[in-house]
Order: C-alpha cells, then sequence, then structure tokens
C-alpha cells in the first residue's frame, strides 16, 4: 500500500487523537477514509448509483479529491458522523430539523474549518470545550437548537470569527468575558436562551460589530457605556431582559444605527438627548421600560424613522411639536405614560401614518381637525385620556378599520362614519344625539345622551314628515338588474297579492339627500327636462346626466331607457331588490340616493363622481400623470376592500359580475369607488347561478366561457385585470395572452411594464405596496378558480402592517410573479 508523505502526516496526527479513523487508516487511503466515512453514515445511501462520491449531493471536493465541503440536511444522529476522517473540511453545513445528538468533541480535529452551521436541528447537550481549537474559523452558528450550558470560555481563541450565533438554545451562565478577543465579530446574536449575569464591558472591544442581538434573556445589570464604542453597529437589539439603570448617552455614538430595541427590561432615568445624533433610525422601541421624564424634542431629529414605540413608561409632559418632522412614520405608539396638553397639530402632517396608540395618558384638549389628512391611518387609539369637544367629522382615510375614543370626555354627536365593519368603541364619554345607521357594532355604552332603538337606546324623536318615502339607500342599481326581474316570472298567485300593492308602487318616487328631500321637479329643472346639454355619458342601460341642485349639491342620475315594467311582479321585485341593496354601506362603493320608478320617468340618483371613469382617466395622458404611484395603489386597495364588503359582510353574497375599469368611478380626489352593479343579484343558497354570459370582454374570467357558472371568484379574476390595468396604465391583454410557460416571459421584469408615463417609484413604501398590488393581481388571475384568493384576503392583505419581499422591485420578474406559490388557498379560508 503506498503513501503520499502528505497523507502519513495527516495519519500520523490522527493516531496521537486515537480516533476511530485511525483504526481502519493504515489499510485506505485518506481519501478513501472520507468516503468511507460518508457511507457510514448512511445519509447518501440514496446516491449509491454513483461511485464517485465527490459527485454526491451536497459534496464538494478540492482537486486532489479530499471532501473540503459539505451542505446537507442529514436525518439522524449526529453521532453517525466521524468528523476525524475529514481534516481537510473548510466548510459544514449540517442544519436539518431531522438532526439530533450532540456535538462530539472531535470536532476540535477540524482545525481547516472555515465555516460552521448546525442550525434548526434537534441538537442536545452542550458545546464541548474543543471547540476552541477550530482555529481557522470564521462563522459559527449554532442557532435554533436545544443546546445548554454555558459558553466555553475557550471560544475567545475562535480570534477569526466574523459571525458568531448561538441564538434559540438553552444556553446558561454569564457571556464570558473573553468573548471581547473576537475583535473581528460582525455579528453577533445570543438571543432567545437563558443567559444571566452583566452583559460584559468587553463587549466594547467589538468595534467591526454591525448587528448585535443579546434580546430575550435574562441579563441583568445596567447596558455598559463602552456600547458607544461599537460605532459599525446598525442593530442593536437588547430588548426583553432584565436591564436596569439609565440608557448610556454614549449611545449617541452610534450614528449607523437602523435599529434601536431596548423595550421589556427595566431601564429608568430619562431618554438621553443623544438619542438625536442617530439621524439613521428607522425602529426606535424604548416601550415597556420604566422611562420618566419629558419626551425630547430631539426625536424630532430622526427623520428616517418609521416606527416609534414608546409605551408603558413614566413619561411626563407633552408630545413635542417635532414629532410633526417624522415625516416616514408609520407607528407611534406612546400609550400608558403620563403625557398631558393637547395632541399637537403637527402630528397631523404625518402623512404615512398608520397605528397611533396614544392612550392611557393624561392628554386633554381637541381631537386635531387635521387627522383628516391622515389618509393611511388604519388603527387609531385615543381611549384612557382627558379629551374634550366633538368628534372630527372625519378621521383619516377609508383604511381605518379600528378607532377607539372610549373613555373620555368628548361631546356632540357621532359622525358618519362610513366603513360599518370597522372595530369601533366611543363608549364613556358624553356624546348625544342619533347614532348613524352605518355603525355595525359599536360600544357606545356610557353616553347617557344618546338616542336609538336599534342600539338598545331610548327612541330618538321623531323627525318631521317628508313629502317622500325615506329612504337611505347606498348603492346603485342599473337597468339590468331590473331586466333580470323582467325576466323573472312569477306565479300567478304572487301575482294576485301583489297587484294592489304595485298599482301603488308604480309611482312610487324614493329619494333621500342630506337634508331629507330632494323634490322631482329640482331634478327635472336642474336637467331642464333631461336636456342633451347636461348628459355626460350614455351606456346600453341609458344615459347619465349632471343635475345640479338648488341647494348646491351636484347629483348623477342615469335616466333608463324604455322598460317593460308593466307587470306587477317584477316591479315588486324591483322593490324587494333595491330593499336589500339598499342596505349595503361602504365608502367605496358609489352611494344611490334615490330612485324614481314611474313610467313617463325612469332613473336612479347618485353620488356626482368629477372624474369620471377610472378607464377614461388611464386612457388620457394628462390625467394618467395626475394618478401618481400612491393614488393608484390605493384605487387598487379602494377596489378590492368594496369587494370584500359585497362578498363577505352583506346578509347573502353579493357578486358584482362587471368589474372593469369603466365601472370604477374617481371623485375630485382621485378616490375610487365600485359602481353600476351591472347584473349584480343576491345569491340565493338555492338559486342557481347560471346565467346568461355577463360583463365586458377582456374582464371576464376565463372558466365563465365554458361553465356559465357566476361566483365570487369571478369578480376576483376581473379585479385582478384592473389591478394590473392600474399598475400598468393600459390593459394587460399581452400578460394575459402569454402562457405561464412560454419562454418570451421569462425575462419580462415587472418594472418594465409598469405605466412609463410615469416614473418609475423611488420611496421604498411605495415599491413595496406595488410588489403587493402585482403580487395579489397575479394571484387573482389563475385560471383556476379555487387557487384564488378571496377578495376577503386580498382585502385583509392590504390592511397588513407590513410586507417583505425577498427580492428587490426592480429584480421581480413577471413570470416570478405568475408562479409564485403565495395566496394559494382553498375553500377552508372562505
Ligand atoms: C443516482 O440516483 C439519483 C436518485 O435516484 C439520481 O438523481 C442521480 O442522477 C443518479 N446518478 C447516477 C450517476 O445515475
Ligand atoms: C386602546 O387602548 C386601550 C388601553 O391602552 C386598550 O385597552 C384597548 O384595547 C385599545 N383598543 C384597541 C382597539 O386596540
Amino acid at each position: 500500500m503506498k503513501f503520499t508523505s502528505f497523507t502519513s502526516r495527516v495519519v500520523f496526527i490522527w493516531a496521537t487523537l486515537l480516533t476511530a479513523c485511525f483504526l481502519v487508516a493504515s489499510e485506505l487511503s485518506s481519501i478513501q477514509l472520507e468516503k468511507e466515512a460518508l457511507l457510514n453514515t448512511s445519509w447518501w445511501s440514496w446516491q449509491m448509483n454513483s461511485s464517485d462520491h465527490c459527485q454526491w449531493y451536497g459534496i464538494t471536493c478540492d482537486s486532489t479529491r479530499h471532501i473540503i465541503e459539505i451542505l446537507y440536511s442529514p436525518q439522524g444522529e449526529l453521532s453517525q458522523f466521524n468528523f476525524s476522517c475529514f481534516p481537510n473540511l473548510k466548510s459544514l453545513d449540517f442544519s436539518s430539523v431531522y438532526l439530533t445528538g450532540s456535538i462530539p468533541s472531535q470536532i476540535g480535529v477540524l482545525s481547516k474549518l472555515k465555516f460552521l452551521k448546525l442550525s434548526y436541528s434537534q441538537v442536545t447537550g452542550v458545546i464541548p470545550l474543543e471547540i476552541g481549537s477550530l482555529s481557522s474559523l470564521m462563522e459559527l452558528d449554532f442557532s435554533s437548537n436545544k443546546l445548554n450550558g454555558s459558553i466555553p470560555s475557550s471560544v475567545g481563541r475562535l480570534t477569526k470569527l466574523t459571525t458568531l450565533s448561538l441564538s434559540g438554545n438553552n444556553f446558561i451562565g454569564a457571556i464570558p468575558s473573553s468573548i471581547g478577543d473576537l475583535i473581528k465579530l460582525i455579528t453577533l446574536d445570543l438571543s432567545g436562551n437563558a443567559f444571566t449575569g452583566a452583559i460584559p464591558s468587553s463587549i466594547g472591544n467589538l468595534t467591526k460589530l454591525t448587528t448585535l442581538y443579546l434580546s430575550s434573556n435574562t441579563f441583568t445589570g445596567a447596558i455598559p457605556s463602552s456600547i458607544g464604542n461599537l460605532t459599525k453597529l446598525t442593530t442593536l437589539d437588547l430588548s426583553s431582559n432584565t436591564l436596569t439603570g439609565a440608557i448610556p448617552s454614549s449611545i449617541g455614538n452610534l450614528t449607523k444605527l437602523t435599529i434601536l430595541n431596548l423595550s421589556s427590561n427595566t431601564l429608568t432615568g430619562q431618554i438621553p438627548s443623544t438619542i438625536a445624533n442617530l439621524t439613521n433610525l428607522e425602529y426606535l422601541f424604548l416601550d415597556s421600560n420604566q422611562l420618566s421624564g419629558p419626551l425630547p424634542r430631539e426625536i424630532g431629529n430622526l427623520k428616517n424613522l418609521m416606527e416609534l414605540l414608546l409605551r408603558g413608561n413614566n413619561l411626563i409632559g407633552p408630545i413635542p411639536l417635532t414629532f410633526g418632522y417624522l415625516a416616514d412614520l408609520t407607528h407611534l405608539a406612546l400609550s400608558s405614560n403620563k403625557l398631558n396638553d393637547s395632541i399637537p397639530d403637527e402630528l397631523t402632517q404625518l402623512t404615512q401614518l398608520q397605528f397611533v396608540d396614544l392612550s392611557h395618558n393624561k392628554l386633554n384638549g381637541h381631537i386635531p381637525i387635521g387627522i383628516n389628512s391622515c389618509v393611511g391611518l388604519s388603527s387609531l387609539n385615543l381611549s384612557y385620556n382627558h379629551l374634550s369637544g366633538r368628534i372630527p367629522l372625519k378621521i383619516g382615510g377609508y383604511l381605518l378599520a379600528q378607532l377607539d375614543l372610549s373613555n373620555n370626555n368628548l361631546s356632540g354627536t357621532i359622525p358618519d362614519f362610513p366603513i360599518p365593519w370597522m372595530y369601533l368603541d366611543l363608549s364613556y364619554n358624553n356624546l348625544e344625539g342619533p347614532i348613524p345607521l352605518e355603525l355595525l357594532n359599536p360600544k357606545l355604552i356610557g353616553n347617557k345622551g344618546l338616542c336609538g332603538a336599534a342600539y338598545g337606546f331610548t327612541p330618538c324623536e321623531k323627525k318631521p314628515n317628508l313629502i317622500i318615502v325615506i329612504l337611505p339607500i347606498t348603492t346603485i342599481l342599473t337597468i339590468q338588474i331590473f331586466r333580470f326581474f323582467s325576466l323573472k316570472r312569477k306565479d300567478k298567485k304572487a301575482l294576485l297579492s301583489t297587484s294592489t300593492r304595485a298599482s301603488k308602487i308604480r309611482d312610487v318616487f324614493s329619494i333621500w339627500n342630506f337634508d331629507g328631500r330632494i323634490a322631482f321637479e329640482d331634478l327635472i329643472e336642474a336637467t331642464e327636462g333631461f336636456d342633451i346639454k347636461y348628459c355626460i355619458g350614455t351606456g346600453g342601460y341609458g344615459s347619465v346626466y349632471k343635475a345640479q341642485l338648488p341647494q348646491g349639491k351636484v347629483v348623477a342620475l342615469k335616466k333608463l331607457h324604455s322598460l317593460e315594467i308593466e307587470e306587477s311582479a317584477s316591479l315588486n321585485s324591483f322593490q324587494n331588490e333595491v330593499r336589500v341593496l339598499s342596505e349595503l354601506r361602504h365608502r367605496n362603493i358609489i352611494k344611490l340616493y334615490g330612485y324614481c320608478l314611474h313610467k313617463k320617468c325612469m332613473f336612479l340618483i347618485y353620488e356626482y363622481m368629477e372624474r369620471g371613469s377610472l378607464f377614461c382617466v388611464l386612457r388620457n395622458d394628462d390625467e394618467a400623470l395626475e394618478l401618481d404611484w400612491t393614488k393608484r395603489v390605493n384605487i387598487v386597495k379602494a377596489v378590492a376592500h368594496a369587494l370584500s364588503y359585497l362578498h363577505h359582510d352583506c346578509t347573502s353574497s353579493i357578486v358584482h359580475r362587471d368589474i372593469s375599469s369603466n365601472n370604477i368611478l374617481l371623485n375630485s380626489e382621485l378616490q375610487a369607488f365600485v359602481g353600476d352593479f351591472g347584473v349584480a343579484r343576491i345569491l340565493h343558497l338555492d338559486s342557481s347561478n347560471r346565467t346568461m354570459l355577463a360583463g365586458t370582454y377582456g374582464y371576464i374570467a376565463p372558466e365563465l366561457a365554458y361553465t356559465m357558472v357566476v361566483t365570487e371568484k369571478c369578480d376576483v379574476y376581473s379585479f385582478g385585470v384592473v389591478a394590473l390595468e392600474v399598475l400598468m396604465g393600459r390593459h394587460p391583454e399581452e400578460i394575459l395572452s402569454l402562457s405561464s410557460s412560454s419562454s418570451s416571459t421569462q425575462n419580462v421584469m415587472l418594472i418594465d411594464v409598469l405605466d412609463s408615463r410615469l416614473s418609475p417609484p423611488v420611496n421604498r413604501i411605495v415599491k413595496q405596496e406595488i410588489m403587493l398590488v402585482s403580487t395579489i393581481a397575479f394571484a387573482c388571475l389563475r385560471s383556476k378558480p379555487k387557487s384564488r384568493p378571496t377578495m376577503k384576503r386580498v382585502s385583509q392583505e392590504f390592511l397588513k402592517q407590513k410586507t417583505s419581499f425577498a427580492k428587490s422591485f426592480g429584480e421581480i420578474s413577471i413570470s416570478e410573479l405568475r408562479n409564485q406559490e403565495m395566496y394559494l388557498f382553498d375553500e377552508h379560508d372562505t
């Protein structure tokens, strides 16, 4: 048997280690030995058809055919692997949920190892002392295992380490001060263990650190002021420990920090004003401590701040006006402190705000009226303060889902909140007057002056009778509904029983508006008897007229073509239909103020939409430019919320059937409203959903062509088309016609199909939102209806606080969006 001198030398070293590998070494070459050791694990048995182990999955050999890299997810015990047989190994990654056993001391022989990763496994036991012999090690990752014991101080010998991650284990004891010798460390993650003792001040030696996680342990004592030496840190997380003392003012040296999390400790003293130097901070979490003193006005310097959480401290004094400079702020939580004075108007300049919690303080004065400009607001909690005055007529935009103003001294009446499904708590105030009917499950107790039998309060005094029947109708109908019911023949009995009422119904003229009345004559006068010069559009259903009423209000009149409504049964059905649809209340569904149903005049009265249809706006270059990316994303969200409401929040599901850019209307602020319930009807459980093919060409779900069964998922498809159309500025027909496997789409990037009339988005939040919209749009366009998400799900995705995508904006291709596995929901979702 021949040995190279190198092999002999290695064998000699091994002999001193008395390893099992040595026992067979005399008969086999070291290369053969490595292969034998792999075979003994039985982890690669499925690869036995190949005799060359260097070709096995996860194995990399060097030119001398020695194994230098193993990247494999084994199923079994670590003891099956004989570490001492792989002296040339440079990189070992055994991360696998099926890996058990403990780390053997023979791991110390791997003196060439640079990269060692055993994460997300079931490894138990302690870290052997011999770890200190891995003198080449640069990265050590034992995160998410079941390791215990303390960190051997021999770790301090691993002076080449750049990454040390021991997070998510059961380690105990103190951090050895020898940690300060690891001066090349860039990332240190000890979070999620049971470490105790103080954070050694030698940590200040690790001046190359960019990331330091010590969160979720039981570290005690003060934060060492040497932490101020770590000037390269971008993330510092010491949260969820039992740290005491003040935040060292040296923290102000860490000017590269983007994340500072010291929450859930018992820190005392004031927030140091040096915090003002941390101008790169995006997340500042100091909540759940015992910090006292005022809120430093210098926080207003932190221009990049997105989330500021200071709740659960003993902070006093006013909210500084300088907070109005935090233009990127999305989350502001100052609750459970002792803040007083009024809420500064300056806060309402923060148009990115989504979550605001100022509850449990001593704030007084009024709720700033300007709060209506925080259009992205989804949750506002001002409960348990001393706020007085009226509730502003408009709070936030149309994304508001939670509003808690309970336990204050607010007075006056409850404004018309246009989102019935929102969580609303107004209890324990001094509110009075009638309760708007739009509210679904409001919490209102403890307001003596409120009235409204529907909500269990004393009935309100009757209003003076109106000339016309008052019907608070908030949706729209078109002639097609009418036609649908006129086609539907009721049996003769029903016909007879309703014939007497029908004669009355024939002359019904139901109108409602803010003043309680619109005179029929006014409408005729305003349009000079439906003169063509007031006509703003025509369609198969009829013509639309713009009418300015004497009170100044502008409405749209949809005059229906001649109808065959002579048949009383269909008239009656129409009445019922109106009643059901009048229960719809949603701020993104166009309002129907009333209708006139008379042989000579048949028209519907809608809210007037100044900017007309989305279709027209997108096709006019000047108007399309006005629709910036944020407005476009908001249009898609608005349509999603409206459809989710129609599908899921009504007593019986309502399918729109004709979602297209023609049927989405825009008001003067370019906010979107779903209109034209062309052929919508209530989906009765027992009725067949078969129908004549309806909808607009280019928006119709593919299955409708052959099944003729209309479901909510048809609307979902049409919504997907509209969403892409909004992003692309034109109908996405090319993309819809390309098959997903076609190689021609492989390299089409999202960024290349966006509406080129607008400059590409630069704001990070906007980019994320566009990615979210396009991801959802493609999920909605799946050919199988079941694979499409429900509108409820889509609406929820849009309401979620955060989304992050693995890829950057410029790198996402259409085929990736189309093939993503996300949002694959089936029936249990609905
Ligand atoms: C060996 O079998 C595996 C799994 O069946 C297969 O992926 C691999 O290509 C085969 N290798 C050779 C050399 O046949
Ligand atoms: C608002 O804050 C109070 C007190 O902090 C809390 O009890 C309540 O649940 C919060 N409301 C909402 C809607 O989160």
